[in-house]
């Protein structure tokens, strides 16, 4: 059964044959115009869309192949079939390649354009059904680019929705690479602040002598360097949403100005005498287990409880594994609109290899392994050997031989730790994706120590 609202343009420069189709067409059911000019065509395109453009190749004002271009232009679902005359096979073929869906050729019987109508409606059903499905699902799993449908991530979404339109405060937990700056977004973009800005404060990045002035702003001439009067990054978020990111690194004295800062809705630049009203929704981010730096006293117990009036906890990717292949496809599809290529798939056993990792690195270190793979790959298809070799060798021991002849007990553990550092060092440059400061901050050494170890193990190049 045709859908009621199919609307067919049939194009051809001969009345009869014109004639003929419509009114074959219509008796099905279909809403069918009819014109018989290039021009004509053009403007029935432009005024608005159609299911399905059934042209004559050959028109007297221009030809058929025109007008596929120009209704895929414009309507880039709607599919074309050509009517090309006997002997005109080469450009039938020329059609084909440049987006048509199906010829006939002249002359036909009713049944058979009834036939390849039928295949090319089924065609745009299909296509129909997938772009609704993918706007279903990007409405219900993707929030602002987040992808996943397990159980724990539908959680996730059922609290971004209940604490967007809040003013609390929210704390957001998660090993690295889970996504807490996406959720962080996803808050402040479908809260009633999305209009106001989202202001990020990455606490690690800043050295502790710097925080408060980046947090709170200066005065001129507050301390050596302070040439100009700035506004603190607390500041900048006035209306909008504060995103203090790595909040764990927050120095300790910071962290009294902060819980004071949200207590009162004031600052005070440094070096000002005067207060500053703040009107900033305050999202806070950490990988660590915040509740027992509490417990060490790395944290201020006051602020903790302060930032986490509303708790979300992002679960690792390997607790979720029916999301990876989603993120796969999603990773894959945005790599290559990237490059402007169709998307590169994974073959089984590099789709089993995936499955069977465990992703320390979680969705950032999956979203790399497939930004490489993608470029390493030869062909349209992900072989394993595309894949970073851990993934591949999951849980690889380190190999420990006992101290010979040749070797001390001393020489043998040096020789087992350089080992394991090398594999350490790597496995964090993999999943920083070659970010050096971010792999320091993976393995908790200073970006320091990590460029020493890199010169003295010789991995400068990977
Ligand atoms: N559910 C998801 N769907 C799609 N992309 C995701 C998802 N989770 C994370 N990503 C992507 O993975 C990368 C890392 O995410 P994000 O920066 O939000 O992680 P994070 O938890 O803040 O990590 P870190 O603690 O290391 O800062 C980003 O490129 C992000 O777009
Ligand atoms: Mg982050």
């Amino acid at each position: 059964m045709p859908e009621p609202l199919t609307r067919i343009l049939v194009v051809d420069d001969e009345e009869n044959m014109v004639h003929f189709l419509t009114r074959l067409l219509r008796a099905e059911g279909f809403e069918v115009e009819g014109v018989r000019t290039g021009d004509a065509a053009l403007d029935r395109l432009r005024a608005g869309p159609f299911e399905l453009v059934l042209t004559d190749l050959k028109l007297p004002d221009t030809d058929g192949i025109e007008i596929l271009k120009a209704a895929r232009e414009l309507h880039p679902e709607t599919v074309v079939v050509l009517i090309t005359a006997y002997g005109t096979i080469d450009s039938a073929i020329e059609a084909m390649r440049a987006g048509a869906y199906d010829y006939v050729t002249k002359p036909f019987r009713a049944s058979e354009i009834l036939q390849v109508v039928d295949k090319a409606l089924e065609r745009v059903r299909l296509r129909r059904e997938v772009l609704q499905l993918r706007q279903a699902v990007e409405q219900r799993f993707g929030l602002a680019g987040l992808v996943g449908k397990s159980g724990r991530m539908q959680e996730v979404y059922t609290q971004i929705e209940r604490f967007a339109a809040s003013r609390g405060a929210v704390l957001i937990q998660g090993e690295s690479g889970t996504g807490k700056e996406l959720v962080a977004k996803a808050l402040h973009f479908n809260s009633p602040r999305k209009a106001g800005p989202f202001v990020v404060i990455d606490c690690g990045a800043i050295p502790e002598a710097l925080q408060e002035s980046e947090l709170f702003g200066h005065e001129r001439g507050a301390f050596t360097g302070a040439v100009a009067t700035k506004k603190g990054l607390f500041e900048e978020a006035h209306g909008g949403t504060l995103f203090l990111d790595e909040v764990a690194e927050l120095a300790p004295g910071l962290q009294a100005k902060l819980l004071r800062a949200l207590q009162d809705g004031e600052i005070r630049r440094v070096g000002g005498t005067k207060t500053l009203r703040v009107e900033a929704r305050v999202i806070a981010a950490t990988n660590r287990d915040l509740a027992a730096e509490v417990r060490e006293g790395a944290f201020r117990e006051d602020l903790f409880f302060r930032l986490n009036v509303l708790p979300i906890v992002l679960p690792p990717l390997r607790e979720r594994p029916e999301d990876v292949p989603l993120l796969v496809d999603h990773f894959l599809e945005r790599i290559a609109r990237d490059n402007g290529r169709p998307p590169k798939r994974l073959s089984p056993e590099a789709l089993r290899a995936i499955m069977a990792y465990p992703w320390p690195g979680n969705v950032r270190e999956l979203e790399h392994a497939l930004e490489r793979a993608a470029l390493q790959a030869e062909g349209e298809t992900i072989a394993p050997r595309d894949l970073p070799p851990e993934v591949l060798a999951p849980g690889e021991e380190l190999t420990v031989t006992l101290p010979g002849a040749a070797e001390g007990f001393k020489e043998t553990m040096a020789r087992v730790i350089r080992d394991a550092e090398v594999r350490l060092i790597r496995r964090a440059l993999a999943q920083s994706g070659g970010n050096r400061t971010e792999a320091a901050r993976i393995l908790g050494i200073s970006r320091r120590a990590l460029l020493y170890k890199l010169n003295e193990y010789n991995l400068r190049r990977p």
